[in-house]
């Protein structure tokens, strides 16, 4: 089938180089692939469920429009931030999605497809993608685009996934946490293999421009984290502010961004997300897979991940 028919999940197909994806994604593979970065464009790149981040370097962006631009943009935002008595989330009108498009994302009519959003929308853009490196478009490593990756733990991440694949409607149907388990481990989930992806990613971060994050550190280190992205993203002057970046803190924080409809996707129906089965903004913790995994399966889980994962690849704390 086409899997993007009116409501209906889609089937998982293997996609391209051994990464499985969603038909719709395959339907436009060769726009995607030649899609043109601008040399000011951010992307976010993640595995699946590594975290909603793009909010936080969002309002990094947006901070420095307010100290650096001149112009239209600065005037806008300045205007806007005084008018809100200097509130930064007050500017945050805007739903995620919008703010940073979601690349491969290519939904059916009536939705705007992550290129067609991206390609009308004005510089600096900012680009959500859960692509491994290998599957870009060329022209980001062409216009030496700046590159944000966030990697999750493997454990944290399959839990998400699952809890995530029971609520997202287009996703394909997930089984019972245990075939999910096993769907994980060997890489049949959208958008493939987690192991694939973080090492993937991690070979190629001192080859371009890119800044490796990791969830668990976020969680711990905000600010520390915040301020990698600032000194990444050439923000250094908003560091000296500390004010605002208080604010950008709280605005970030797991309360903050359930409740936030701009952040929650509270947006979307429930024929798409249904957050009754289980919320978007779930838990936001490190270490919540003991809840789920049995002994057996941590036990299968070690010994694979020793085999998957080489010495020289991230390495990851599965509790803080
Ligand atoms: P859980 O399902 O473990 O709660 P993504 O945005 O890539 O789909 O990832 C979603 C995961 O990131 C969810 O994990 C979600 O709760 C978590 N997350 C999002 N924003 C967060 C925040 N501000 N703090 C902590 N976790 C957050």
């Amino acid at each position: 089938g086409q899997g993007t028919d009116a409501g209906g999940r889609e089937e998982l197909v293997d996609g391209v180089g051994g990464v499985c994806f969603v038909p719709s994604v395959m339907e436009r593979w060769r726009e995607l692939q030649e899609f043109q970065a601008r040399p000011d464009d951010t992307l976010i790149a993640t595995f699946p469920k590594a975290g909603e981040w793009s909010s936080m370097l969002n309002s990094a962006l947006i901070m420095s429009l307010c100290t650096f631009w001149t112009g239209t943009s600065w005037a806008i935002e300045m205007v806007d931030v005084v008018r809100r008595g200097g509130d930064i989330s007050g500017c945050l009108q805007i739903p995620s999605m919008m703010r940073a498009p979601f690349l491969e994302l290519n939904p059916p009519p009536p939705f705007p497809s992550g290129i067609d959003i991206l390609q009308n929308q004005p510089s600096p853009r900012l680009i959500k993608t859960h692509l491994p490196f290998h599957l870009l478009p060329p022209s980001f490593v062409d216009q030496n685009c700046k590159m944000v990756y966030v990697a999750r733990n493997a454990k944290d991440t399959a839990v998400s996934y699952f809890h995530f694949h029971r609520m997202n409607k287009k996703l394909p149907e997930p089984g019972d946490w245990n075939q999910f388990f096993d769907s994980f481990l060997t890489g049949q989930v959208a958008w493939g293999s987690w192991f694939d992806h973080v090492t993937g990613w991690w070979k190629e971060k001192n080859n371009h421009r890119i800044l490796y994050l990791f969830f668990e550190d976020i969680k711990e280190m905000r600010l520390h984290c915040l301020s990698l992205c600032c000194l990444f993203l050439s923000r250094l002057f908003s560091i000296l502010i500390t004010e605002p970046f208080d604010r950008i803190i709280e605005h970030t924080s797991f309360k903050n961004m359930k409740q936030n409809p701009m952040t929650n996707f509270s947006l979307l129906p429930a024929n798409i997300f249904d957050q009754s089965v289980s919320p978007f903004m779930r838990k936001g913790e490190v270490g919540d897979w003991k809840n789920m995994f049995t002994v057996a399966q941590n036990e299968r889980f070690e010994k694979e991940y020793r085999q998957l994962m080489s010495d020289r690849g991230p390495s990851f704390r599965m509790e803080l």
